[in-house]
């Protein structure tokens, strides 16, 4: 019997091109309407903000789209990432299940987002770009955006909401350190920033605030576009790389998935753990559960209503359907900072929808105390977003040993949680509280949303 924990691919087993779930659709996800007109929006209402080649991605219903050279050459540094068995933790757990998981940790910011910082940074570039901007909510995505600024020599400015760049300092030193400018949001630098502040001069800040700040900033100049860090079907699609690697490991592990876990904030890392496989059941090649986990404290899958929603609280993007909180909501401020978004991306509501993924909330609390026993066991620290995927497949496993059943769990370990010690701290001290987000707020959020004809 082998005991390999790990298993690697060479770098020639990169993949060639990353999959696109709109082809194999059983039916494609509602347009995104212009927020003026209610009609749909094309490639030139998209220009000012996005390169031409980003916007055809985002309406290609090609199965694949080619990596270009330049892309899978930075890609290197990192990938193929690890994928590891969790033979202690399926002792520990005396579990029957098979526990695997892809271990996104090890790229330069420490996340899955790379994945996607990369060819937009590439894109830009190609096309005349000098500046980015954009936001974050737990620096991940800024450092990762950061970073692929540096690779390509494009300046970066990150908007960063409020709390997390409180919380997390070294964050924003690493950001600096890639060369890029990172903003406290909201700030004092945008009509949106100021007309937060003028209201909620403490804001915390949220990802929807963030976001109106960057698009802003990006559409006052002709030199800058703007990159986002999840939601957008462009985005979910550079991060199918990682089932695409994945599916290579299991295959060199003899084993297949029954189940496929992410934690979602936007949907990215979710859908790049999953949609190859979500891809072969569409073709009939082989059957899949896919659980999407979200915070208790902002469940935008499991609480919000699936309606057309603007992506920001300044209302500046176009209008999505999507499974939403209601973009005036400002969720509490837990320490998963990278899951407080109002919104759900387009492509995984409408897999919610057509009841072919489930999801579940759980508290701060219990997700931190699953990623702590994981690090004790396996070593590895996760990132407070990584924790819901882990305690999902923790409790996956104890359900294997209930029902006395051999099943394969693969989950996506998105990112360590080397920046997020003070997280750490505040639950071992026993200060991390359980938020409960408002009802109250939600229905005034959703009050708001626009009215549309379709
Ligand atoms: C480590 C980590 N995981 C998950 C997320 C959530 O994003 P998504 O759902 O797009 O993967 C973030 C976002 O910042 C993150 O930093």
């Amino acid at each position: 019997m082998s005991d390999t924990v790990k298993y690697v691919l060479d770098e020639n087993r990169l993949p060639e091109a990353w999959y696109n779930l709109a082809a194999d659709l059983p039916e494609p996800p509602p347009p995104v309407l212009h927020p003026g007109t209610g009609e749909p929006v094309g490639p030139d209402d998209l220009a000012p903000l996005f390169p031409m080649e980003i916007i055809l991605q985002e309406v290609s219903t090609d199965r694949f789209v080619a990596i270009p050279e330049e892309v899978r050459s930075v890609y290197r540094q990192w990938r193929p990432t690890p994928l590891y068995r969790a033979r202690r933790l399926e002792r520990e757990l005396d579990t029957p299940a098979r526990i695997y998981y892809k271990y996104e940790g090890v790229s330069p910011a420490g996340s899955h987002k790379p994945n996607t910082a990369v060819p937009q940074a590439f894109y830009s570039k190609q096309e005349g770009v000098t500046r980015l901007t954009t936001e974050t909510g737990a620096g991940q995505w800024g450092s990762a955006l950061a970073y692929a600024g540096a690779v390509f020599g494009l300046e970066v400015d990150v908007y960063m909401v409020r709390i997390s760049y409180d919380q997390k300092p070294y964050r924003r030193g690493l950001m600096e350190t890639f060369g890029a400018r990172c903003v406290a949001s909201p700030s004092e630098e945008t009509n949106s920033g100021r007309a937060i502040l003028a209201d909620h001069p403490g804001s915390p800040g949220s990802l929807g605030i963030a976001i109106s700040e960057a698009v802003e900033s990006a559409a006052m100049r002709e030199d800058t576009k703007y990159a986002l860090g999840s939601v957008l079907n462009h985005v979910l699609m550079h991060q199918t790389v990682i089932g695409e690697e994945s599916m290579q490991q299991l295959e060199s592990a003899e084993d297949y998935p029954d189940v496929v876990i992410g934690c979602t904030g936007g949907g990215s890392n979710l859908a790049g753990i999953s949609f190859p496989f979500i891809g072969r059941a569409l073709r009939e090649e082989a059957e899949i559960r896919v659980i999407a986990v979200e915070p208790a404290a902002c469940p935008s899958l499991t609480k919000g209503k699936y309606a057309f929603d603007f992506g920001d609280t300044g209302h500046l993007t176009p209008l999505v359907k999507m499974h939403t909180l209601g973009s005036a909501f400002v969720p509490p401020p837990f320490h998963a900072g990278g899951l407080r978004y109002h919104g759900m991306a387009p492509l995984v509501s409408h897999l919610k929808e057509l009841g072919l993924i489930e999801a579940r909330a759980y508290t701060q609390t219990e997700v931190f105390a699953a990623g702590a026993e994981f690090a004790r066991i396996e070593g590895i620290l996760p990132a407070p977003e990584a924790n819901h995927a882990v305690k999902a497949a923790i409790d996956e496993a104890m359900r294997c040993r209930q029902e006395g059943v051999s099943e394969s769990i693969l989950f996506n370990l998105c990112g360590h949680g080397h920046f997020d010690m003070q997280a750490y701290i505040d639950y071992f001290s026993g200060n991390l509280v359980d938020h409960e987000y408002s009802e109250d707020e939600v229905a005034m959020a959703l009050a708001g949303l626009p009215v549309v004809a379709v």
